[in-house]
């Protein structure tokens, strides 16, 4: 299981810094009881450095929010992925619903985005989801479907190791309604049969499918005992070690059961 954090635009530097070594500090409170966890967390661009350092002798990968498909140049605000594995990150989210809704973010342009992740070492963190118009007129499938295809298209995975995918459908995004542990099932079902043509079975077989949308402590059990769920992508939730920890106590208890 993947249990991983996306602080999107939170937490002020000594906040950012507190809360990693909160984190940190849980899991190594814990001994062993999270050692078939694997832990991410995604602060933004500023704390990547601090976060980092804060997370040092922590099993917690780091990830950055996004990354520029070109490796350097006149791009006035944009980070690089050399910029991010020179900081220690080793994923990163692209696609998520809030860049493809607020920024106009295409398909072609996270597949870029995806191959320059892989062509740097990074594992690409691929976030994929229907808004509510598109599940209410039946097309969710359809949607990802077309998503996944447009965003993995030409993106190298050698091993289930260099790709994650995020299914976080947009209407459950910070809105206090996830998914019902059925509906996330049904389209990570989806996802996973995707990634057997375009990868093959062993492969897609082992990717970390997460799921994202309002999880919370509350119904991460539910959602994470799915067979095609492999983890959580966690917005709000991540924002607090308790929080954040307590998804993960829920998964080590689904986990055992799995
Ligand atoms: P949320 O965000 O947990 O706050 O709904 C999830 C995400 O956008 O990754």
């Amino acid at each position: 299981m993947l249990i991983a954090g996306n602080w999107k635009m939170n937490t002020d530097l000594p906040g950012g810094r507190a809360l990693a070594e909160d984190i940190a500090e849980g899991i190594a409170a814990a001994g062993d009881r999270f050692a078939e966890i694997d832990f991410a967390v995604c602060p933004p661009f500023v704390h990547l450095q601090a976060v980092g350092e804060a997370l040092a002798d922590s099993p917690v990968a780091l990830g950055a929010q996004d990354v520029h498909a070109e490796d350097e140049g006149a791009f006035t605000s944009d980070v690089s992925a050399p910029m991010l594995t020179s900081v220690g990150c080793s994923h990163v989210i692209v696609g998520h619903s809030e860049r493809r809704q607020y920024y106009d973010e295409t398909d072609a342009q996270v597949n870029d985005k995806a191959r320059q992740a892989r062509r740097h070492g990074l594992v690409p963190i691929v976030c994929v989801g229907e808004t509510l118009e598109q599940r209410r007129t039946g097309n969710a499938e359809s949607v990802v479907r077309a998503q996944l295809e447009g965003a993995l298209d030409g993106v190298p995975v050698a091993s289930a190791d260099d790709l994650v995918v995020a299914y976080e459908p947009v209407w459950a995004i910070g809105t206090g309604e996830s998914a019902t542990p059925t509906q996330a099932q049904d389209l990570h079902a989806v996802v996973r049969a995707d990634l057997s043509e375009r990868y093959g079975d062993a492969i897609a077989a082992d990717v970390p499918l997460l799921y994202g949308g309002s999880m919370k402590p509350h119904n991460a059990a539910d959602l994470l005992s799915q067979p095609d769920v492999d983890g959580g992508l966690i917005g709000s939730a991540s924002l607090e070690a308790d929080s954040f920890l307590g998804i993960a106590e829920r998964a080590v208890e689904v986990q055992s059961a799995k």
